[in-house]
């Protein structure tokens, strides 16, 4: 029986590598993303030919209560289990220093990268119970632990994310795995390539990390019974670095 896996931000990005990664390793897809469709599209088609996997897309607001709850009834009517579950889909704060972040936006900032985490897990723990043993996986960031570069609310959001991932293992085992994966910069559209630039070069290994490395950690956290509430970090050394 195939394995069926959720990816919120599934169509772009790092997102997009842990769809194809899955696909191609057996699993039908439920492609999760906000309002790209031309992207989301071009994705689903893409993975659908390489892999004869089944993918479908939804569009769903992530930081939405509402918006996932619709997205939870449409889900079950589609399938009995969820067996993955990776939470991905997260924004960049748009104002860094904290005297100029205006509160709708910190607001905005961690309901898309924190609390989406929460709506997604509570409304399909069911269907996640169903396929025990079965896997949740956070998309944390470098910035969650060392305090990062772009601003006290994504570092806030991000190493909350780490901390809900620990306890979130506690309370689902057995049978549900929780771990994350924090990255340093990721080749993707969500850094401009300045930023990816001044970045790199804090690495001691000084690369940009590619969206498949992070995909490939998801599979070995998904093919690894004995591993929960823990934080694979990919970040090019950066913690010897200086
Ligand atoms: N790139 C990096 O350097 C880096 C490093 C460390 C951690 N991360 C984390 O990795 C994750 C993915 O990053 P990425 O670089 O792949 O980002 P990306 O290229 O900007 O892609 C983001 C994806 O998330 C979706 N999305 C965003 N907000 C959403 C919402 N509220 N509801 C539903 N879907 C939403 C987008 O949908 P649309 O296509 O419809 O916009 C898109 O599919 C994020 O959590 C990010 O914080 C990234």
């Amino acid at each position: 029986m195939a394995r069926v896996a959720l990816i919120t931000g599934g169509t772009r990005g790092i997102g997009k590598a842990i769809a194809q990664n899955l696909a191609e390793n057996g699993c039908d897809l439920f492609l999760v993303y906000r309002s790209n469709d031309q992207a989301a599209e071009a994705c689903r088609d893409t993975i659908q030919s390489a892999s004869h996997r089944r993918v479908t897309l939804f569009k769903c607001d992530v930081s939405s209560e509402s918006s996932v709850g619709k997205l939870s009834g449409d889900l079950a009517r589609q399938t009995d289990r969820l067996d993955v579950l990776v939470n991905n889909a997260g924004v960049m704060p748009r104002h860094y220093p904290i005297e100029s972040i205006p509160t709708d936006e910190w607001n905005d900032l961690i309901a898309n990268n924190l609390t989406s985490i929460f709506f997604l897990t509570k409304a399909l723990l069911p269907l996640l119970r169903k396929a025990a043993p079965a896997h949740i996986i956070n998309l944390s960031s470098i910035a969650g632990q060392t305090g990062g570069t772009i601003g006290v609310g994504y570092a806030a959001s991000k190493g909350a994310v780490i901390s809900m991932t620990q306890a979130l293992a506690k309370e689902l085992a057995p049978g549900i795995q929780v771990n994350c994966i924090a990255p340093g910069p990721v080749d993707t559209e969500f850094l401009g390539d300045e930023l990816k630039r001044k970045l790199k070069d804090l690495d001691l290994l000084k690369r940009i990390v590619a969206p498949e490395e992070v995909a490939r950690a998801v599979r070995f956290l998904i093919e690894s019974p004995s591993v929960t509430g823990q934080c694979v970090t990919l970040n090019g050394g950066r913690y010897m670095s200086r």
